[in-house]
This record gives C-alpha cells, structure tokens and sequence, in this order.
C-alpha cells in the first residue's frame, strides 16, 4: 500500500472511530478494504483512497469504519463479571433505587448484542426480585450492520455455544433452521440505537450501570481519556462504570476510581465507596438469592 494511502486511512479512522491503526497492521486494512472496495466497484486500495479524496461520500466512509471494526463478543463474556453484576452490583443498586424502582443500563459499544441480551436473561432469571421495576437496557454501537444483526437476535450454533448455558438456550431460544432466535420476552427488554463514542453521549441521559468492554482497547490514550470523561458524566454518584479485562480508567482519568474489590468496576470519584462483598462462584444466570 503507497504510504498516502496509509495515512489516509489511518486519520480517516481515528477521526471517524478512535480507531488506531499502526503501520505493522497495515495487512488488517488490506484484507478488510478490500471488500470494501470491491462493493463499490473499484479495483483495490488505492483507487480506494482516491474514492475518499474525492468524493467523500458518507456510505463509503461508513463502509470504511465499519469494515475495520473488531465485532468479537460472546454470551456473558469472561463470566466473572457478570457474576460480580449479578451477586454484588445489582443487589446493591437495587437497594439504592428501591424507592424510584428505575434502572438504566448502557451496554455501549455492544456488537452483536450478546451483552445486552446476557444482562436481560440474568434479570429475567431474578425477576422476583426486579418485578414492578422499570428497567431500561440499551445497547449502542458504531455499526449499523451488527446492530441489524443484534435486533435480529439470531444466533448461530458456534455463537450460542459460547457462554450461554444449556438452560438458557433452551429456556430462551427457539431453533429457526440452522440458528437460534432470541424469544421476544427478551428481544422486548432491550433496544438497540446507533452511538458512536466519540460523538456527544449527553443525549442519551444517566445510567445506573455501563458496560463499555472490549472498545477502548482500540483507541488511543487520549481518546480512552476522553471517552471515560464522558462516561462519568452519564454516571450517578453512586453508578457503576465496567470495563474490559485489560481495560482501566486509573492513570487516564480523575473522573472514575476503582471500586474496591471490583475488578474492572469503577465509580465517578465525586460518590461515595460502593459497598464491597464478595461474589459467591454460581454462574451469574442463575437466580439471585
Ligand atoms: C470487540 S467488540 C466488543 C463487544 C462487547 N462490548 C464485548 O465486550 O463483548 C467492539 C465493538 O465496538 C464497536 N466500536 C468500535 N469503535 C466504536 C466507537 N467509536 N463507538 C461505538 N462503538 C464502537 C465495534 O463496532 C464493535 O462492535
């Protein structure tokens, strides 16, 4: 690939996704332009980046984005903390918001919507607990590919295979041909919108609970920085940030602190410490006591 067109499309994702492509992964924007390039008729990278220069068409960049995002996921993912969701930050932020009865949870930057859908099965396993509740769960993302995939909440064997028990499959899931379709009871309990993190979140008001995991990884520092600045504001003195397994807001931001004993979990620091308890080893779908 000539060096130009490198730069182009290395400043075109950082301004567009946060994206940082470095030169030793040029091959990732060869093997992933290229069908780019191919939907819109053009002969490989290079008339590519002339596209760009020229004509700036919204599609094409969007196309460009899209095509070089890492869309990996799975049901609860990493398992733990989901168990720490389950057994120490839900009860807690149930018995904070006892009296309004009203939980918003942002799954930002949510792919596929394997994680919004893991926290809706969790929930609905502990109903008891949550009935009469308003609980809002919405998940956002930059592609607006996954995010139709997401909607569909059709899954393959290889992806329910992943993370999601047998119990839940079969409790949740009906079988349509060679997939498995999410039942409405918990397609119903989340929506879906496009969001790019780097655009203003204000809109989309306060969460009690946001998972941004596996994103951050991608940018670079500044824009970690400035993303979790962000995040905090959307939080309440008492919410709760996630993050990533080798994710961290400490050392990029004063906004957020660790949450002792949490690992990946972090308040805005301007609340007070959130209480401490240790997670019991269940899987985090099974019913809360
Ligand atoms: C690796 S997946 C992580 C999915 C899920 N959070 C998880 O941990 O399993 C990263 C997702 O971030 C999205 N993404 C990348 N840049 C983004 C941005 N600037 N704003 C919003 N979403 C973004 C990608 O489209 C992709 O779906």
């Amino acid at each position: 690939m000539r060096p130009d067109d490198f730069n182009l499309f290395q400043s075109l994702l950082k301004q567009r996704s946060g994206l940082v492509i470095t030169s030793d992964k040029a091959y990732l924007l060869e093997s992933r332009l290229m069908p780019v390039a191919r939907k819109w008729q053009l002969r490989g990278l290079e008339d590519l980046a002339t596209a760009c220069r020229g004509r700036r068409d919204e599609r094409l960049l969007r196309d460009i984005t899209e095509a070089m995002t890492t869309s990996e996921t799975s049901f609860f993912r990493g398992l733990k903390p989901f168990e720490m969701l389950r057994a120490t930050v839900l009860p807690a932020l149930r018995q904070a918001r006892s009296g309004k009865r009203e939980l918003r949870i942002w799954s930002a930057a949510c792919s596929s919507g394997q994680e919004p859908y893991s926290l809706a099965m969790m929930l609905r396993e502990a109903e008891p607990q949550w009935r009469d509740w308003r609980i809002e769960i919405l998940g956002t993302d930059i592609s607006s590919d996954i995010l139709a995939r997401a909607r569909s909440g059709t899954y393959t064997q290889f992806e329910v295979q992943r993370g999601l028990p047998i119990t839940l499959l079969i409790k949740y899931f009906d079988k349509a041909g060679d997939k498995w379709v999410l039942k409405p009871e918990i397609r119903s309990m989340v929506a879906f919108r496009d969001q790019n993190l780097l655009a203003n979140l204000a809109p989309l008001g306060h969460f009690d609970l946001i998972l941004c995991r596996h994103v951050l990884v991608y940018f670079d520092q500044p824009t970690r920085a400035l993303v979790l600045d962000k995040l905090a504001k959307l939080l309440p003195d008492d919410g709760v940030l996630l993050l990533g397994d080798v994710e961290t807001a400490s050392g990029l931001t004063d906004k957020l602190r660790p949450i002792d004993g949490l690992r990946g979990a972090f308040q805005p620091t301007r609340g007070a410490a959130h209480p401490r308890q240790t997670p019991p080893a269940t899987h985090p779908a099974a019913a809360v006591r």
